[in-house]
């Protein structure tokens, strides 16, 4: 991929979709938002009442969905059958099964592809749990967003949703393809006592460093 890739990992709710996207902001880089494309592909399966434990019906299920990515207004777009999940993204049945479907090695695969087409065309600043340990290992900026328990716990209570990240966190941590892991060579920046600001700062003055 010619283009330049930042890569921001972490667990649920430690504050990387705001970093990541005000970072991308500033840079005039497109934001690209991995953890969207896993909950849209639940959010169809849970429409279709397709069970997201059975692997060989959601293959099928994808094998008969256009799944188009795109970019508008500096983010990445998805679309299922020309159809927009984003209203959905944070449905509880989402959010209780989506780590579910990201255990799903033909899930994984499909979204790695379309993750790693976005820098084809664009400089991108992507947010996910594999990003810099899978999806682009090669990339030099890797970045790993930590918050303590308590922290992150009260950032989604003030959200207002319902979503047990513990849970997430678990599954996501001991799946068997791309768990949630630290690269070896990312800068981890726990950003329970920063401000979006903070991190972003941080983040910034390590690119400037690296050059
Ligand atoms: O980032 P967000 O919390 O919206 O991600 C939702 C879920 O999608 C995660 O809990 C995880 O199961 C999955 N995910 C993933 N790999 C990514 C991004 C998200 O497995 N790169």
């Amino acid at each position: 991929h010619p283009h330049i890739v930042i890569a921001i990992d972490g667990p649920a709710a430690s504050g990387k979709s705001s970093v990541a996207r005000a970072l991308a902001r500033k840079l005039r880089y497109v934001y690209v938002n991995t953890g969207a494309m896993y909950r849209a592909v639940t959010w169809l399966a849970v429409d279709k009442g397709v069970p997201v434990v059975d692997a060989g019906r959601v293959q099928q299920l994808l094998h008969f969905t256009k799944v188009e990515c795109g970019v508008e207004d500096g983010q990445s777009t998805i679309l299922l059958d020309d159809v927009d999940p984003t209203p959905h993204l944070v449905d509880e049945a989402v959010n209780a099964n989506v780590s579910a479907i990201a255990t799903l090695p033909d899930v994984r695969r499909l979204l790695t592809e379309k993750q790693r087409a976005f820098a084809y065309d664009y400089d991108v600043v992507m947010e996910g749990r594999d990003i810099g340990s899978a999806v682009f290992p090669e990339t030099p900026y890797k970045f790993y967003v930590d918050a303590s328990p308590e922290i992150r716990a009260l950032r989604r209570a003030r959200q207002g949703l319902q979503d047990s990240i513990a849970a997430r966190d678990k599954v996501d941590s001991s799946r068997r393809t791309s768990p949630l892991v630290i690269a070896e060579d990312a800068h981890v920046i726990d950003s329970s006592n920063l401000t979006v600001e903070g991190v972003v700062g941080e983040i910034f003055g390590r690119l400037k460093q690296k050059g």
